[in-house]
Protein backbone atom coordinates (compact mmCIF):
# COMPACT_ATOMS: atom_id res chain seq x y z
CA UNK A 1 0.00 0.00 0.00
CA UNK A 2 1.41 3.64 -1.10
CA UNK A 3 1.50 6.42 1.18
CA UNK A 4 1.90 4.32 4.85
CA UNK A 5 4.54 6.08 6.97
CA UNK A 6 6.81 4.26 10.12
CA UNK A 7 7.00 6.12 12.94
CA UNK A 8 9.03 4.63 16.44
CA UNK A 9 8.18 5.57 19.79
CA UNK A 10 5.14 7.61 21.04
CA UNK A 11 5.30 10.18 18.46
CA UNK A 12 1.02 11.03 17.84
CA UNK A 13 -0.20 7.88 19.76
CA UNK A 14 -2.59 8.77 22.92
CA UNK A 15 -3.88 6.10 24.74
CA UNK A 16 -8.07 6.72 22.94
CA UNK A 17 -6.45 6.61 19.30
CA UNK A 18 -4.34 2.90 20.57
CA UNK A 19 -7.61 1.65 22.20
CA UNK A 20 -9.65 2.67 19.14
CA UNK A 21 -7.26 0.57 16.54
CA UNK A 22 -7.04 -2.60 19.09
CA UNK A 23 -11.16 -2.74 19.38
CA UNK A 24 -11.22 -2.44 15.38
CA UNK A 25 -8.67 -4.91 15.05
CA UNK A 26 -9.70 -6.39 17.07
CA UNK A 27 -7.23 -7.37 18.79
CA UNK A 28 -8.28 -8.52 22.98
CA UNK A 29 -6.67 -5.63 25.06
CA UNK A 30 -7.88 -3.09 28.05
CA UNK A 31 -9.08 -0.60 25.97
CA UNK A 32 -11.50 0.79 28.42
CA UNK A 33 -8.38 1.37 30.86
CA UNK A 34 -6.58 4.41 29.91
CA UNK A 35 -3.64 4.23 32.59
CA UNK A 36 -3.23 0.27 31.72
CA UNK A 37 -2.43 1.67 27.93
CA UNK A 38 -0.15 3.93 29.20
CA UNK A 39 1.90 2.17 31.30
CA UNK A 40 1.73 -1.15 28.44
CA UNK A 41 3.08 1.51 25.69
CA UNK A 42 5.61 3.90 28.59
CA UNK A 43 7.33 0.54 29.62
CA UNK A 44 7.41 -0.95 25.92
CA UNK A 45 10.91 -1.53 24.51
CA UNK A 46 10.15 -0.70 21.11
CA UNK A 47 6.94 0.55 19.45
CA UNK A 48 6.33 0.87 15.51
CA UNK A 49 3.40 2.69 14.48
CA UNK A 50 2.03 3.01 10.90
CA UNK A 51 0.25 6.10 9.43
CA UNK A 52 -1.72 6.51 6.52
CA UNK A 53 -1.38 10.98 6.80
CA UNK A 54 -2.62 11.36 10.12
CA UNK A 55 -4.88 8.46 10.93
CA UNK A 56 -3.07 5.74 12.83
CA UNK A 57 -3.64 2.34 11.03
CA UNK A 58 -1.50 0.11 12.22
CA UNK A 59 0.26 -1.09 15.79
CA UNK A 60 3.27 -3.20 16.65
CA UNK A 61 4.81 -3.43 19.92
CA UNK A 62 7.52 -5.06 21.56
CA UNK A 63 9.56 -5.82 24.81
CA UNK A 64 13.44 -7.01 24.46
CA UNK A 65 16.46 -7.22 25.71
CA UNK A 66 18.33 -6.18 22.89
CA UNK A 67 20.63 -9.64 22.88
CA UNK A 68 18.53 -12.82 23.30
CA UNK A 69 14.96 -12.51 23.36
CA UNK A 70 12.43 -10.34 21.93
CA UNK A 71 8.00 -10.74 22.36
CA UNK A 72 5.69 -9.39 20.19
CA UNK A 73 3.33 -7.74 22.66
CA UNK A 74 0.83 -6.40 20.06
CA UNK A 75 0.54 -6.32 16.27
CA UNK A 76 -2.75 -4.80 14.52
CA UNK A 77 -3.79 -3.15 11.43
CA UNK A 78 -7.41 -1.84 11.25
CA UNK A 79 -9.84 -3.88 9.00
CA UNK A 80 -10.71 -1.55 6.17
CA UNK A 81 -6.51 -1.94 5.36
CA UNK A 82 -5.70 -5.12 6.59
CA UNK A 83 -4.30 -7.35 3.67
CA UNK A 84 -2.33 -4.10 2.01
CA UNK A 85 1.17 -4.84 3.54
CA UNK A 86 0.96 -2.87 6.52
CA UNK A 87 1.29 -5.86 8.91
CA UNK A 88 4.70 -6.82 6.91
CA UNK A 89 5.72 -3.67 7.21
CA UNK A 90 5.70 -3.00 10.74
CA UNK A 91 7.03 -6.76 11.22
CA UNK A 92 9.91 -5.86 8.94
CA UNK A 93 10.57 -2.59 11.35
CA UNK A 94 10.26 -5.13 13.96
CA UNK A 95 12.47 -8.02 12.97
CA UNK A 96 15.25 -5.39 11.90
CA UNK A 97 15.61 -3.61 15.23
CA UNK A 98 15.53 -7.04 17.23
CA UNK A 99 17.95 -8.75 14.79
CA UNK A 100 19.93 -11.40 17.15
CA UNK A 101 17.23 -11.96 19.72
CA UNK A 102 14.67 -14.69 18.99
CA UNK A 103 11.52 -13.30 18.65
CA UNK A 104 8.39 -15.11 20.07
CA UNK A 105 4.77 -14.17 20.74
CA UNK A 106 1.27 -15.40 21.11
CA UNK A 107 -0.98 -15.59 17.87
CA UNK A 108 -4.62 -15.15 17.61
CA UNK A 109 -6.43 -18.41 16.33
CA UNK A 110 -7.01 -15.99 13.07
CA UNK A 111 -3.40 -14.62 12.38
CA UNK A 112 -1.21 -17.57 12.39
CA UNK A 113 -0.76 -18.18 8.47
CA UNK A 114 0.40 -14.15 8.73
CA UNK A 115 3.43 -15.29 10.89
CA UNK A 116 3.84 -18.69 8.81
CA UNK A 117 4.47 -16.55 5.85
CA UNK A 118 6.64 -14.10 7.11
CA UNK A 119 8.91 -17.62 8.18
CA UNK A 120 8.36 -18.15 11.98
CA UNK A 121 8.10 -21.88 13.87
CA UNK A 122 5.34 -22.71 15.26
CA UNK A 123 7.09 -23.54 18.93
CA UNK A 124 5.53 -26.30 21.38
CA UNK A 125 7.45 -26.04 24.26
CA UNK A 126 5.65 -22.79 25.61
CA UNK A 127 4.61 -22.37 29.26
CA UNK A 128 2.23 -19.33 30.51
CA UNK A 129 0.74 -17.96 33.89
CA UNK A 130 -1.19 -15.81 34.28
CA UNK A 131 -0.87 -13.76 37.38
C1 LIG B 1 -2.68 -10.23 11.47
C2 LIG B 1 -2.55 -8.81 10.90
C3 LIG B 1 -1.66 -7.98 11.82
C4 LIG B 1 -1.91 -8.91 9.49
O1 LIG B 1 -1.71 -7.60 9.01
P1 LIG B 1 -2.07 -7.26 7.47
O2 LIG B 1 -1.64 -5.87 7.19
O3 LIG B 1 -3.49 -7.60 7.24
O4 LIG B 1 -1.15 -8.33 6.70
P2 LIG B 1 -0.31 -8.08 5.34
O5 LIG B 1 -1.22 -7.47 4.34
O6 LIG B 1 0.94 -7.37 5.64
O7 LIG B 1 -0.01 -9.59 4.94
C5 LIG B 1 1.31 -10.09 4.72
C6 LIG B 1 1.21 -11.46 4.13
O8 LIG B 1 0.57 -12.35 5.05
C7 LIG B 1 -0.62 -12.89 4.48
N1 LIG B 1 -1.64 -12.93 5.52
C8 LIG B 1 -2.15 -11.88 6.21
N2 LIG B 1 -3.04 -12.29 7.14
C9 LIG B 1 -3.08 -13.64 7.02
C10 LIG B 1 -3.80 -14.66 7.71
N3 LIG B 1 -4.64 -14.39 8.71
N4 LIG B 1 -3.60 -15.95 7.30
C11 LIG B 1 -2.74 -16.25 6.31
N5 LIG B 1 -2.00 -15.31 5.65
C12 LIG B 1 -2.19 -14.04 5.99
C13 LIG B 1 -1.00 -11.94 3.35
O9 LIG B 1 -1.73 -12.59 2.36
C14 LIG B 1 0.36 -11.49 2.87
O10 LIG B 1 0.92 -12.46 2.00
P3 LIG B 1 1.89 -12.03 0.77
O11 LIG B 1 3.16 -11.53 1.40
O12 LIG B 1 2.03 -13.27 -0.01
O13 LIG B 1 1.17 -10.92 0.05
C15 LIG B 1 -3.94 -8.12 10.75
O14 LIG B 1 -4.75 -8.91 9.92
C16 LIG B 1 -4.67 -7.87 12.06
O15 LIG B 1 -4.47 -6.82 12.68
N6 LIG B 1 -5.52 -8.82 12.49
C17 LIG B 1 -6.34 -8.65 13.71
C18 LIG B 1 -5.49 -8.61 14.98
C19 LIG B 1 -4.55 -9.80 15.10
O16 LIG B 1 -4.96 -10.94 14.90
N7 LIG B 1 -3.28 -9.50 15.42
C20 LIG B 1 -2.27 -10.50 15.63
C21 LIG B 1 -2.33 -10.99 17.01
S1 LIG B 1 -0.86 -11.83 17.43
Amino acid sequence: MEDITLREGLDGLTPARIATLYRRAPLLRPTGDRAAIERMFETSSLVVSAWLGDRLVGLARVLTDGEQFSFLCDLAVEPDVQGGGIGKKLMAEVLARCAGTELVLRDSNLSGGFYERLGFTRIENGWMKRL
